[in-house]
């Protein structure tokens, strides 16, 4: 049993994790038409995951008998100055999510909704798992850089990185 408030918090979710999703794969073209391969590919495959993350929201409405209803979706941003500008959003933009995913988390202790604290603590963990991973590829891109061949050897190895790890 899901109180008003637990069940619109966890329809806005499935919001941002579309959101996510959309910015990840609308940054993949970003990297695509500028030759970027590698990171392309790395946010493609991203973007897919922050989908998987979506359903599973979706389907927690579902199992426990509610509706999940999809929020309008923000247009993500298209433009970008350069990768290393792509990567510092993409870390902010799982700050950011983390943020939801711990307010929701506060919001199922402070509900005693022990099954929805349980749900959640995947996400938490996939959150930490997910920082770290876009903190490592910010890390990268600072020792890397992005000048001339920096930028070709730095696409060839986030293009090595495991989307999901
Ligand atoms: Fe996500
Ligand atoms: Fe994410």
């Amino acid at each position: 049993m899901l109180t008003k408030n637990m069940l619109d918090k966890l329809n806005e979710q499935i919001g941002y994790e579309f959101e996510s999703s959309n910015l990840y794969l609308q940054m993949s073209a970003w990297c695509k038409a500028k030759g970027l391969e590698g990171s392309a590919g790395f946010l493609r495959k991203h973007a897919e995951e922050e989908l998987s993350h979506m359903f599973k929201f979706f389907d927690y409405l579902e199992e426990t008998g509610n509706l999940p209803v999809i929020p309008a979706l923000a247009k993500p941003k298209a433009d970008y100055e350069n990768l290393r500008n792509v990567f510092e959003e993409t870390l902010a933009h799982e700050k950011f999510i983390t943020g939801k995913i711990n307010g929701l988390a506060e919001l199922a202790l402070a509900e005693k909704n022990w099954a929805t604290f349980q749900f959640l603590q995947w996400f938490t963990a996939e959150q930490h798992e997910e920082e770290a991973l876009f903190n490592r590829v910010l890390d990268l891109v600072k020792m890397i850089g992005t000048d001339g061949r920096g930028l070709f050897l730095l696409d060839k190895e986030i293009g090595k990185l495991k989307a999901d790890k």
